[in-house]
C-alpha cells in the first residue's frame, strides 16, 4: 500500500477507506481497552490521531510506542468524533520502524529554546521548529516566485572572494596552507603565492559587487545565497553564516528600491499568511499572541519614509524628553538596535524606511548627496527586528567612486572588474540585502536568530 502524508491524509473524507501512514509518536496513552497515538509526519503542525483496540494487538507491542519512535500504521480512515480534528485512523497493523528510548531529549514539553539548541539535531522533531522550517521553505519559495514575476533573475555569485564589500573586515579566511607553517616573503609577511588562489581568500560578506555586475548586463537580479561575517556580535539577531538577499535594478533611483523593497517585503508576509495557516495559528497561539495583528498590520500599512537627520532629530528630542538610551545618540553614530526599534514601535509604530545617512558610517559605493555629507543609503527597519533590509542607490561616476575609494584607502588591486562597471556604460542604479533569517524572526514571532535557521553559526559554536 502506498503511504499517505499526514497532511493530506486530514483533508480527505473517503472515510472507511484503507490507508497507511508513517511518522514519529508524539504521545501515546493507553487504558486497558483502547490505545490512542497521536502521530506526526513532519508534512503538517498537526498530528493524526491513531486508534488502536488494546486486544487485538500483542501487548508488548504497545510499550514500544513511546514519543519519539517511528511507526507505520495500516488502517481504517474514520470520521473522528473528538473535536478539533475531522480523521483518525483506526489501525489494524502497526510496525514499529524506530525504537526510542527514554533518554530522546525531545521528551519533555516545555523545554527552554536554550536546552533544545544544545540538541538542534533532534529540536526539528518539535511543533515549534517544524513550523519555524515549513515557514521558512515558504518563504524562499514566496522569494523567487516575486522576483520570477517581476522579471528578475536568480544570479549566482561566488562564495569565496578575494574582495571585501562591506569593507567592515569581518571576513572568514580560506586557505589550503598549513597553518601552522605559513611561508613569510622577505619582509615576513605571509606569502600567498603557493596557496591554492594566489592571493588571500575569503567568505564572502555579500553578493552584491558582482550582482552589480548582473544587473547592468541583465538588467534586473537577485542573489540568494550564504553570507558569512565574522562579527564577534553575540546578539538575537546576528549569525556568522546567515542567508541573504540581494535585488540589484539598473536605472533605478533610491525611491524605486524603497518601493520595491516594501512592496517585496509585503508580498512575502502576505505568502505566509496565505499559505503557512495552521503554523502560524500554532505560533501565535504558543510564541506571540500578536504575531497575526503585526504581520497584517506589515501588509495594510504604507512604511514611513524619513531621513537619518530627520531620525536622529526624534531620537534627540526622545532623550530631551526623558527617554534613557543606552547608547549615546547625536548626527553622525551609527543607529544602535534600540534606537531603530524606538523610531518603529515607540514613535511611528510603523516599519520605517530611513535615508541619507552621513557617508562615514556607510559601504564605501554608495552614491553621495550633493551636500557632500551624506550617501543615498536606506535601511528598512522592522518592529521587533531593527533593521531588516540596508540598501542604496549605488555611486555610478568612476570619479566619486575612485575619490571614496581613495578616502577610505581600500585596496582597490582585486576590484578593477568592479570599477569597468562605472567604465563601460555605466548607469544608475540601485539594490539591497534582505536578511532571510530576520524576514524568517519577524514572519515566526522568534525572538532567537538561532532558533530560526536549522543548524546555527556564531562565535564559539558550530556543532552538527
Ligand atoms: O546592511 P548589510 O550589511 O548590507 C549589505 O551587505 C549590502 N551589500 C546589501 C546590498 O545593498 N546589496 O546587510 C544586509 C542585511 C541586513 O539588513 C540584515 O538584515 C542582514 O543582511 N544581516 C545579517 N543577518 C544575520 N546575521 C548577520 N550577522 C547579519 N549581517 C547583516
Ligand atoms: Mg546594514
Amino acid at each position: 500500500m502506498k503511504r499517505t502524508v499526514i497532511v493530506d491524509l486530514l483533508r480527505r473524507t473517503d472515510y472507511g477507506a484503507a490507508v497507511l501512514v508513517k511518522g514519529w509518536v508524539r504521545t501515546h496513552r493507553g487504558s486497558k481497552s483502547v490505545h490512542f497515538i497521536a502521530l506526526n509526519d513532519g508534512s503538517t503542525i498537526n498530528n493524526v490521531q491513531v486508534v488502536a483496540d488494546a486486544d487485538a494487538f500483542p501487548a508488548d507491542l504497545f510499550k514500544d510506542i513511546t514519543t519519539g519512535a517511528c511507526i507505520a500504521v495500516e488502517g481504517q480512515l474514520t470520521e473522528s468524533p473528538g473535536a478539533g480534528q475531522s480523521v483518525e485512523v483506526k489501525a489494524e497493523k502497526i510496525e514499529v520502524l524506530g525504537l526510542c528510548g527514554n533518554d530522546y531529549p525531545m521528551q519533555k514539553k516545555g523545554q527552554t529554546f536554550e536546552y533544545m539548541r544544545k540538541y538542534a539535531h533532534m529540536r526539528l522533531r518539535t511543533n515549534t521548529f517544524g513550523a519555524v522550517f515549513r515557514i521558512r521553505h515558504n518563504m524562499a519559495m514566496a522569494i523567487h516566485r516575486y522576483f520570477h514575476d517581476h522579471g528578475f533573475f536568480y544570479f549566482h555569485t561566488p562564495l569565496i572572494t578575494a574582495s571585501d564589500c562591506e569593507g567592515a573586515g569581518q571576513m572568514f579566511q580560506v586557505t589550503t596552507q598549513n597553518l601552522a607553517q605559513m611561508p613569510l616573503d622577505e619582509q615576513g609577511n605571509v606569502d600567498y603565492a603557493d596557496d591554492f588562489f594566489g592571493k588571500p581568500t575569503s567568505l564572502t560578506v555579500s553578493g552584491q559587487l558582482e550582482g552589480e555586475l548582473g544587473a547592468t548586463a541583465l538588467g534586473a537580479i537577485y542573489t540568494f545565497g550564504p553570507t558569512f561575517r565574522a562579527e564577534n556580535s553575540n546578539t538575537p539577531r546576528h549569525l556568522a553564516e546567515f542567508w541573504m538577499i540581494e535585488p540589484e535594478v539598473a536605472f533605478n533611483d533610491i525611491t524605486d528600491n524603497m518601493d520595491l523593497a516594501e512592496d517585496f517585503i509585503k508580498y512575502c508576509v502576505q505568502w505566509a499568511l496565505d499559505n503557512c495557516q495552521d503554523d502560524l495559528a500554532f505560533l501565535n497561539k504558543m510564541i506571540d499572541k500578536s504575531l497575526l495583528e503585526r504581520l497584517h498590520f506589515v501588509v495594510e500599512h504604507d512604511f514611513v519614509r524619513l531621513t537619518y537627520t530627520e531620525g536622529i532629530r526624534i531620537l534627540e528630542d526622545a532623550v530631551k524628553a526623558g527617554h534613557k538610551f543606552e547608547f549615546p545618540i547625536s548626527w553622525g553614530v551609527d543607529l544602535a538596535s534600540e534606537h531603530e526599534r524606538y523610531l518603529v514601535e515607540q514613535h511611528f509604530k510603523k516599519p520605517v524606511i530611513l535615508t541619507d545617512y552621513p557617508k562615514e558610517i556607510k559601504a564605501f559605493y554608495m552614491k553621495l548627496n550633493d551636500d557632500g555629507k551624506t550617501v543615498r543609503a536606506m535601511d528598512v527597519l522592522f518592529p521587533q527586528i531593527g533593521e531588516i533590509i540596508g540598501g542604496s542607490e549605488r555611486e555610478e561616476s568612476y570619479d566619486k567612486l575612485m575619490a571614496r575609494i581613495n578616502e577610505l584607502n581600500i585596496p582597490m588591486k582585486d576590484m578593477w572588474w568592479y570599477l569597468d562597471t562605472r567604465r563601460f556604460g555605466t548607469c544608475p542604479h540601485s539594490g539591497f540585502g534582505l536578511g532571510f533569517e530576520r524576514l524568517i524572526l519577524f514572519v515566526t514571532g522568534m525572538q532567537n536568530i538561532r532558533d530560526v535557521i536549522p543548524f546555527p553559526r556564531t562565535p564559539k559554536t558550530a556543532d552538527f
